[in-house]
C-alpha cells in the first residue's frame, strides 16, 4: 500500500545546498569576541594549564596575537590582566594606575592596532588582596563604596581607548554609575556590555587558575547570581536597561540557554553570552582524550548559543573557529 504523507520534513534536509538555505541560524567569526590575558614582562607566552591552546601573553606578544587575529578576520578582543600578588590590594588601586601593565597595554594595542575593538573588564578582582569583585570588610562585600573604584576604573579604561565597558562585577547600580563617570567625562560613545546576568559558577574554575584571582575567602553569592534562578535574570536586565547599557550579557553560556533565551524574548537590546573557561575546558578535555571530535564539538555549540538568542558570543574558540572558517 502507497501511505500517503503530504508532509516529509526530510525533503529539506535532503542535500547540503538545501540544506543550508533553510538554516534558520548563522554563526559567523562576525559574532565572535576573543578573551585574551596578558601578563607583565617581554617576549612571554605562558599556556593556561586548563586551557589548552590557551595563552597569557606579555603587551608585545599580545599585540601580535591580535594583529594575527586581526587577519584571520576576527575585530574584537576582550582582554584581561593577570597581576603579580605584591601589585594587589585592598581596594584595587593598581586598576586605574595608568603606568599600571593593563592600562600601558590598551593604549598601545589602541594607538598600533587601532583597527582593533577593545572590551576591557572591570571588576576589582584581578587587583584585589582578596581576591573579590567589591570592596571586602569583616567578610562582607560593600556594594556602594565599589562603585567609586568601578567608576575610576572604567573611566582610566576609556581613557586608554577601549571602545567597550564590560562591568563583570555585579554590584547593583553599577551600570549607571559607570554611564554617569563617563558621560561627565565626554566619554558618551564608549558602550557597556554589562554581565547582565552572571551566575555563581563553578565553570570559571580555569579562568581563576589564569588570572590567580580566586577569592581568598568565601564565594562569590552575595554578589553573583543564584544558578537556581531565572526571573531573577529579568529584573537584572530591566535595571540595565534602564541604567543604560548597550548589551546585556549572559554567563555562563551552556548550562544558561533558557537565560539567553528569555533576554533575547524581553529585551530589544543585543544580547550576548560568554562561553566561559569551563565549557572550553570540557571540550578541550574530551577531545584530547579522543572522546569527542573537537572541532564538531566547537561549532555545535557556538550554533547553539546563538540559536538560543546570543547576537554576540565571547569565546576562547574564537581564533580556531575562525581558522577553520577561512
Ligand atoms: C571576574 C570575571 C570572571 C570571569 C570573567 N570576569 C570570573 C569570576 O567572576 O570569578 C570568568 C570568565 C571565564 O570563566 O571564562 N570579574
Amino acid at each position: 500500500m502507497q501511505y500517503m504523507m503530504l508532509s516529509r520534513p526530510r525533503r529539506n534536509r535532503k542535500n547540503e545546498a538545501i540544506r543550508q538555505m533553510v538554516a534558520e541560524t548563522i554563526i559567523g567569526k562576525q559574532h565572535l569576541i576573543f578573551p585574551l590575558f596578558l601578563i607583565d614582562g617581554d617576549n612571554k607566552k605562558v599556556e593556561v594549564a586548563s586551557m589548552p591552546g590557551i595563552y597569557r601573553y606579555s603587551t608585545d606578544l599580545l599585540l601580535k596575537e591580535i594583529e594575527s587575529c586581526l587577519r584571520l578576520g576576527l575585530n574584537t578582543f576582550a582582554i584581561f590582566p593577570s597581576l603579580e600578588d605584591r601589585y594587589k590590594d585592598k581596594l584595587a588601586t593598581e586598576s586605574y594606575n595608568s603606568e599600571g601593565l593593563y592600562l600601558k597595554a590598551l593604549r598601545k594595542i589602541s594607538e598600533e592596532l587601532p583597527e582593533a575593538t577593545v572590551m576591557t573588564d572591570v571588576a576589582m578582582d584581578p587587583y584585589s588582596s582578596d581576591g573579590h569583585d567589591g570592596i571586602v570588610q569583616e567578610g562582607k562585600i560593600l556594594n556602594d563604596p565599589t562603585l567609586e573604584v568601578l567608576g575610576n576604573m572604567a573611566l582610566a579604561q576609556a581613557q586608554a581607548g577601549a571602545s567597550i565597558i564590560g562591568p563583570s562585577d555585579m554590584m547593583d547600580g553599577r551600570v549607571g554609575y559607570i554611564r554617569g563617570v563617563l558621560d561627565n567625562n565626554g566619554f558618551t560613545e564608549v558602550s557597556i556590555m554589562s554581565y547582565t546576568a552572571k551566575y555563581a559558577s563553578a565553570f570559571y574554575g580555569p579562568f581563576r587558575d589564569a588570572l590567580g584571582s580566586a577569592p581568598k575567602s568565601g564565594d562569590k553569592k552575595t554578589y553573583q547570581m543564584n544558578p537556581a534562578n531565572s526571573r531573577e535574570a529579568l529584573i537584572e536586565a530591566a535595571l540595565d536597561t534602564q541604567e543604560g547599557a548597550d548589551f546585556l550579557m549572559v554567563k555562563p553560556a551552556l548550562s544558561y540557554l533558557d537565560i539567553i533565551g528569555l533576554l533575547k524574548q524581553h529585551s530589544d537590546l543585543p544580547v550576548a553570552a560568554y562561553n566561559v573557561s569551563g565549557e572550553y575546558a570540557m571540550v578541550k578535555a574530551a577531545t584530547e582524550k579522543g572522546w569527542l571530535n573537537g572541532d564538531q564539538i566547537m561549532y555545535e555549540v557556538l550554533l547553539s548559543i546563538r540559536r538560543a538568542g546570543a547576537d554576540v558570543i565571547l569565546t576562547y574558540f574564537a581564533k580556531e573557529f575562525a581558522m577553520l572558517s577561512l
